[in-house]
Parts: structure tokens; C-alpha cells; sequence
């Protein structure tokens, strides 16, 4: 359940007003980073008609030794708050605060039109869950239930409206192609490369077991096969088992010569419907490169 909201206030403007003030009645927890120490902070949140008192942990920008990308500032929010990185929602303007955000295993909130803001795309790219172009689009709400569903709910719009929609669709479709007898357990995958093309593998198994390949592999052969040497930027897996199965460890170290440790691999269960996103470089952070 999303219980926390965490903002740089250095990133984030006055646009936040909305979705503070309904955050303090319905007893979300708040966070805010970003301020170099008192007197900056009083001075951005007025400016945003805000005060300190209407948030539950502040973090000042030194206190965390390593910035952005990195996630440790909104890992030190999330620990501060008394929430896990489940319960916490980040929100973001720069492809690197969605980077640390995701570092932080937290899911994030875009806000793409602004002066100085990452464009939807990046900010898609970089991981955002949802993205609006004021903050002032999130919908009003009284309750942390009413918080917890509007979260769900504009998060799967998002994803319906998006290429993250689309991926997910072509997971699930080459899923039911999947030759699995030995297993029963079918698994499809479907890449998104620099090109902007989408590639689709499903798991093939054999008798040897040890010949058996995966979905993933196979949607990576399909894009090499038509595009040569390519980045592949996103990746959806569909898997059945009502936890979405994450690519395993021979599919990460294969693909890591093609992806970046930023790109996203979303996996979704084929029976209960729920999407992860992971960033590649958190379910692979130490691949073999050289010999
Ligand atoms: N499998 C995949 O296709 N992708 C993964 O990342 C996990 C495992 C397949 C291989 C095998 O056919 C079946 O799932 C059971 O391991």
C-alpha cells in the first residue's frame, strides 16, 4: 500500500501545493529532500505556500554523500519515514531523480512540463510510473485508501495509454506461443529497441532440458537478427504464477551486453494481473564483461 510521498524541493515547484495540502488530510506520510539547510528550505516551500510542519521528515541535500543518480537520499527518506520503498512514491523531473528513485526501489511520479524538465520520454524511459505535465493533474483525494487506489489506478492508465502498454501486450500475446511441456510454465518477452521496434520471444524447451531457451534470449535473438548490434531500452516479461517472474540469471548476463544498467524490465503475471519494474542494472549489477 503507498503510504509516503517523498519531493526534491529543489526539482519540484509550487505545483506541489495540491498535492501536499490533500496529503496532510489524508494522513500520507511526507518527505522532502533537497534543500542546502533551514533557511533554503522555509524559503522554497513558502514560495510553494507550504511550511515545514506540513511534512513528517526533512533531508537536507548534505546529509546524503551521494547524489543522484544514485538512490541513497531517497532510500535515507523512505528509512526516516518508517516506510518500506514499497510503501513510498518519489516525485521526479530528471531522468536522474527517476534513476535514484528507482535505485531506491520506489516507484515515481513525472512531472514533464516545466522549465528545466525532462522531456515524457526520457522520464518514461528512465522508469516514471506516471507522468503528468503539472502536478496539478493528480486527482484530489481525503483518505490514504482513496491515495492508495489513485496510485494504482493512474499508474495502470499510464501504462495502458503508453509503450509500456503496448510491451506488455506483446509479452503477453507471444506468451501463448510459448512450448513448455516439460515445465508448463510459459513465458513471453518483448523487447523495445533504439529503432523504436518491438521484438517478441517465448520460451522453447527440449527434451535435453539443457537446450531449452528462454523467452528473453529469444526476443533478444529476433532483434539482433533484424537490427545487428542494437540498445534494447525496455523490456516486458509475462509469466504465469501470480508473482511476475523476473528474467533469470543466464537471460541477465546475455542481455547485459545490449542493455544499459538504466533500462527498464517490467514483468507481469499473466493470472493476477500485477506489473514490476526493476531498473537492469539493479537485477544486474555485476555482469561478466571481460576476459
Ligand atoms: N524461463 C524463461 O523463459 N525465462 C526466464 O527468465 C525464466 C525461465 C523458462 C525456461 C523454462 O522453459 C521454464 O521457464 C521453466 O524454467
Amino acid at each position: 500500500m503507498t503510504k509516503g510521498i517523498v519531493f526534491d524541493i529543489s526539482a519540484v515547484g509550487s505545483s506541489i501545493v495540491g498535492l501536499v495540502s490533500n496529503a496532510v488530510r489524508a494522513e500520507v506520510k511526507l518527505a522532502v529532500y533537497g534543500a542546502e539547510n533551514a533557511g533554503e528550505l522555509d524559503m522554497a516551500l513558502e514560495k510553494a505556500g507550504l511550511c515545514a510542519s506540513d511534512f513528517d521528515c526533512i533531508v537536507y541535500a548534505k546529509e546524503v554523500e551521494r547524489g543522484k543518480p544514485h538512490g541513497d537520499a531517497y532510500r535515507y527518506c523512505t528509512l526516516k519515514l518508517g516506510l518500506s520503498h514499497e510503501e513510498c512514491v518519489v516525485v521526479e523531473t530528471s531522468v536522474d531523480g527517476h534513476r535514484a528513485a528507482k535505485d531506491a526501489l520506489c516507484r515515481s511520479i513525472g512531472i514533464f512540463g516545466g522549465v528545466g524538465n525532462a522531456s515524457f520520454e526520457d522520464q518514461l524511459e528512465a522508469g516514471a510510473d506516471i507522468l503528468y505535465k503539472s502536478l496539478f493533474q493528480f486527482p484530489a483525494f481525503s483518505s490514504l485508501e482513496e491515495f492508495d487506489g489513485l496510485i494504482l489506478s493512474e499508474t495502470k492508465a499510464f501504462y495502458d495509454k503508453t509503450i509500456i502498454g503496448d510491451l506488455l501486450f506483446n509479452a503477453l500475446d507471444v506468451q501463448n506461443n510459448a512450448y513448455a511441456p516439460y515445465s508448463k510454465f510459459k513465458v513471453g518477452a518483448a523487447l523495445l529497441t533504439e529503432k523504436g521496434n518491438i521484438y517478441k520471444g517465448c520460451n522453447v524447451e527440449n527434451a535435453s532440458f539443457g537446450g531449452t531457451i528462454c523467452a528473453e534470449r529469444g526476443a533478444a535473438m529476433a532483434a539482433i537478427a533484424a537490427e545487428g548490434k542494437t540498445a534494447l531500452k525496455l523490456l516486458a516479461v509475462a509469466s504465469s504464477g501470480d508473482d511476475p517472474a523476473p528474467p533469470c540469471a543466464l537471460c541477465r548476463q546475455f542481455l547485459s551486453e545490449f542493455m544499459s544498467p538504466y533500462a527498464q524490465v517490467y514483468m507481469i503475471s499473466s493470472t493476477s494481473g500485477v506489473v514490476r519494474h526493476y531498473s537492469f542494472g539493479t537485477l544486474m549489477p555485476c555482469s561478466f564483461t571481460e576476459f
